[in-house]
């Protein structure tokens, strides 16, 4: 099984934390962008591949026109044809759906959509730059709702510049109260380059301390858990059957192909990515350069592909399943990492629970520190 991956490099603003690849959109570009991606996704998915999601993610993928999202699919049930089984996500800003495109994803055959967030306090919203307020958000969210989509997630984030307690669990109740089926929460990285950074170090903006970040994580691990969310990786939560099947792909080292601009694809042991240049894409694409736009960035050898197990597993609260982990690798992760786990076990960070090595709480607050061992 394969996932599909779709990158729309596209926002109407860049909001102030972020450094994911999106540029402002225009017209031209974005009909010669999906004529690219197009080509791109019949150039490489062959009928053969079975494909078990697909997910459509950004940048915005709502703010393009919907009969491009309905084309971009429509071309790839044409080669691997349509499972009604399959997870189809699209990620949506609130502050770009209307009813029109929200009735075309449900024409495309997505059944999962991922609202962006981040908080209902429109003050702290305001600050970060989001082009939406709370009120445009419950509009979004009853849009979707009323086009008939029951698989819903929304993403929300703590440690946001002057978030207190308060507004964090302001949002988590409120949130909760939708009744979505998964929601993702996380903590702000201070990406470096970012306008965010700048506003920090002007003084303009004041991130919470640490230790409140540590207590707003634990805050809404309580709050979901009490409400019926299973914790199953460091920054999600869902409904019971409501993990999402994508992500959870990409932590059990399935193989996905990424299409469109900065996409990144693992396929027979290689991690390849595209190139991050939105005009070198289009125009090597449209000369038919298809090898110009990828880039390898890693080749496994078992030793890697092992090591890189570890790592994505200890991001799911189940950790490494050591069965699993026997029949994929026919070897034993307890004795390969011997040393690792050790110290990591000393250090109260892992703990080898019954048949899984998995994150302490403490794990959780350090698991930067965990995962650093299997880089
Ligand atoms: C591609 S965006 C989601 C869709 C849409 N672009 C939007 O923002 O509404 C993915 C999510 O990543 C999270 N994110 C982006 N930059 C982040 C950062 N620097 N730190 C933590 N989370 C971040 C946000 O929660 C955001 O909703
Ligand atoms: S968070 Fe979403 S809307 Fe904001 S800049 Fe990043 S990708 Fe665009």
């Amino acid at each position: 099984m394969r996932g599909i991956y779709i990158h729309i490099p596209f926002c109407k603003q860049k909001c102030y934390y972020c450094d994911f690849i999106s540029f402002a959109q225009n017209g031209d570009i974005i009909e010669k962008y999906i004529n690219a991606l197009i080509k791109e996704i019949k150039k490489t998915l062959k009928s053969q591949d079975k494909i078990d999601t697909i997910y459509i993610g950004g940048g915005t993928p709502s703010i393009i026109d919907s009969k491009y999202i309905k084309e971009i699919l429509q071309e790839i049930y044409n080669i691997v044809g349509y499972d009604e089984k399959r997870e189809v996500t699209i990620e949506i800003n609130p502050g770009t759906l209307n009813k029109e495109k929200i009735e075309d994803y449900k024409i495309a055959k997505i059944n999962r959509v991922s609202l962006g967030l981040q908080s209902t306090n429109n003050k702290l919203l305001k600050n970060i730059g989001r082009i939406h307020t709370y009120e445009q958000f419950i509009e979004a969210y009853t849009l979707v709702k009323q086009s008939g989509f029951n698989n819903i997630n929304i993403d929300l984030m703590l440690g946001l510049p002057n978030q207190t307690l308060y507004d964090l669990k302001d949002s988590l109740n409120q949130v909760i109260n939708l009744n979505p089926t998964h929601i993702s929460v996380y903590s702000l990285i201070l990406e470096t380059g970012t306008k965010l950074e700048e506003l920090i170090n002007k003084k303009e903006l004041k991130l919470p301390s640490e230790d409140m970040e540590r207590q707003m994580y634990w805050k809404a691990k309580e709050l979901l858990e009490k409400n019926g969310y299973i914790h199953y990786e460091i920054s999600n939560f869902a409904k019971k059957g409501y993990e999402s099947k994508h992500n959870t792909n990409c932590w059990k080292q399935e193989e996905y192909y990424g299409f469109g601009v900065a996409s990144h694809s693992y396929i027979n042991n290689m991690r390849y990515c595209n190139t991050e240049n939105l005009e070198e894409y289009i125009m090597n694409i449209e000369n038919d350069n298809y090898n110009k736009i990828k880039q390898i960035n890693e080749i496994q050898t078992k030793e890697n592909k092992m090591q890189e197990y570890m790592l994505l597993s200890l991001r799911t609260l189940d950790g490494v399943k050591i069965q699993e982990y026997k029949s994929k690798f026919q070897e034993n992760p307890l004795y390969i990492y011997k040393d690792k786990i050790e110290k990591l076990t000393k250090m109260k960070l892992l703990e080898v629970d019954g048949d899984n090595i998995r994150l302490t709480n403490k794990g959780l607050d350090f698991a930067n520190q965990v995962w650093e061992e299997f880089v």
